[in-house]
Parts: C-alpha cells; sequence; structure tokens
C-alpha cells in the first residue's frame, strides 16, 4: 500500500449471497430486491462517478445510468479495463449518456481510437495490463474533478482497490440464497488474498440494518485501513433502510441496471 496524490472518498457496493457470491459458478448475479436496487441508486446520486470492472462490463452489458436524487449534474461512468477487452457494441458505448471513462494498461492504438470515437476517455495508467489504481484516483480527482466515488464491482475490482487501500467504505446487501461456487465480494483472482486477520483489511462496523423487504441484510463497514486521506468525507448517512421504505419505485423499471 503506498500513498497517492489524491483520491476520491471511496464507497463499494455489493450484493451477495450468504455465503458472500456475487456471481453463481455461471455469472448469474440477479441478487437484488426492489430496495436494494433502490439503495444502489441512492448511492449513485450521491457519487460523482460510479466505477466498475471490465469483467462485470463484459458480462452484464449494464448501462450505470440510472441515479436517484442526483446531488450534482457531475457523474462520469468509469471502466477499469487492464487489458483494454471492452468493446464499442457495450451500451456503455452504444447508447446515450454520461461519460464514460476508461482506465487500461494496454497500448491499442486502434482500439483506443475506436472507444474513443464513441466518446469514451481513454487513460493509459500502467504497464503490461496491470492498472496503477493510485494514479487513476489521481486522475479522477484532478482532471475530472470526481471527489465521491463509488465502486460496484466486481470481486477482482474490489480486491485491487481494498489491497491498494483505496476504498473508505465496504457495504455489503446479504440476500437470502447460497451459491456456494462463484465470485466472492472481494476476490483475488490469483487466490492468495489476505492471509491472516493481520493482513486483512481493518474494518469497522457502522450500519446493520433489515431490508424493508423483510429478508435481507445490509452490512455497511467504514475501512480504517487507508492509504492515505480521501479528497471528501462520507457522502452518504450508513443506515439508508428507512429512507428506502419513503421511495417506492416499480420493481420492473428497477431492473434496468
Ligand atoms: N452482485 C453484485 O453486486 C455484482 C456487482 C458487480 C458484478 N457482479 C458480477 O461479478 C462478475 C464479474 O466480477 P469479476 O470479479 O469477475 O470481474 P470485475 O471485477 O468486474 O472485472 C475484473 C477485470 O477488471 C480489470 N481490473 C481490475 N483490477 C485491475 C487492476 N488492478 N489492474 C488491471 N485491471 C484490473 C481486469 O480487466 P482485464 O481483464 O481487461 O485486464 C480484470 O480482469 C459478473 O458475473 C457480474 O455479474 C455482481
Amino acid at each position: 500500500m503506498r500513498a497517492v496524490g489524491a483520491r476520491p472518498y471511496t464507497v463499494i457496493f455489493s450484493t451477495a449471497t450468504v455465503d458472500g457470491r456475487i456471481a453463481s459458478s455461471t455469472g448469474y448475479s440477479m441478487l437484488s430486491c426492489s430496495y436494494d436496487l433502490t439503495r444502489l441508486r441512492l448511492l449513485r446520486g450521491a457519487a460523482e462517478a460510479v466505477m466498475v470492472g471490465a469483467s462485470t462490463v463484459l458480462l452484464d452489458n449494464p448501462s450505470l445510468r440510472k441515479r436517484l436524487e442526483p446531488r450534482s449534474d457531475r457523474y462520469y461512468r468509469v471502466v477499469v479495463d487492464g487489458r483494454l477487452r471492452i468493446h464499442e457494441d457495450l451500451r456503455l458505448l452504444r447508447e446515450p449518456g454520461p461519460p464514460v471513462i476508461v482506465f487500461t494498461a494496454t497500448r491499442d492504438p486502434e482500439k483506443i481510437r475506436r472507444l474513443e470515437s464513441r466518446g469514451a476517455r481513454v487513460h493509459l495508467v500502467g504497464d503490461d495490463g496491470v492498472i496503477d489504481l493510485g494514479e487513476a484516483m489521481r486522475i479522477l480527482v484532478t482532471v475530472y474533478g470526481v471527489r465521491r466515488l463509488l465502486v460496484e464491482g466486481g470481486g477482482v475490482l474490489n480486491y485491487s482497490m481494498l489491497r491498494e487501500g483505496l476504498v473508505d467504505e465496504l457495504r455489503v446487501t446479504y440476500t437470502p440464497y447460497v451459491f456456494a461456487a462463484g465470485r466472492s465480494v472481494v476476490d483475488d483472482p490469483e487466490a492468495r488474498g489476505f492471509a491472516t486477520t493481520s493482513e486483512s483489511p481493518r474494518l469497522r462496523l457502522v450500519c446493520m440494518e433489515k431490508c424493508p423487504c423483510g429478508n435481507c441484510v445490509h452490512a455497511a463497514y467504514r475501512v480504517e485501513s487507508t492509504c492515505c486521506p480521501p479528497a471528501s468525507g462520507p457522502y452518504i448517512e450508513p443506515c439508508l433502510s428507512q429512507k428506502l421504505r419513503g421511495l417506492t419505485t416499480r420493481a420492473e423499471q428497477l431492473y434496468e441496471w
């Protein structure tokens, strides 16, 4: 973990099974109840950028557009794609929406040109497919003015961010399912992970609440072992269930990710 020049206050939000999986062995990941989707959109509304890993974009093809109660017009959709696997047919680049920023560590001028022709802003940060996430955070703050960032996974990106000490809050909604295999909330693709409790990021529980659906639990932890101070403080209250009860959105409208 090394200090970085500047970084946004960063929240990870994931929805998991009771055994901590965000996707099954087939990549299936539709776990959220309608309240949880509202929770996600409130977090997006409070953030100035949402960030996802390349595999999530390729597998789920999300638009990442929907927000509730936006606090600012500033809103970027950020993709972390070490090997530049994303392509211009994805919804993020095909459909109208907030600007897309891509961080990569692959020098492929032709691919970069194609993505930029669809409006993406591509930044080369790192070498050989390994992204310097600290540098990516610095660019988000200094070039785009992003002080509040929401990371929506998947597990590999969550792991990279936590390992570098770039995360301030870890929020997980536990749903009443068990997958027994697949991606975890935090997942080291090299299967090393954090070997002991003393190596684990230090977490402090700031909210634990029953979801208004009655069958899920939302836990919010503050991460105490970060690399360096963020550019902003916490941007949303830890417990949100009471607010969620007052926000009703029809389920079919919600299921556009
Ligand atoms: N339930 C939920 O809350 C939730 C949320 C999000 C996603 N999901 C599910 O999770 C699954 C995908 O998750 P995942 O963990 O496999 O993938 P992921 O985290 O979405 O993406 C992993 C990719 O991100 C890039 N990346 C991440 N950190 C990097 C770094 N430090 N340097 C360079 N590149 C980096 C790499 O791209 P390159 O390969 O291009 O190098 C890596 O392969 C999907 O099934 C999706 O549906 C579930």
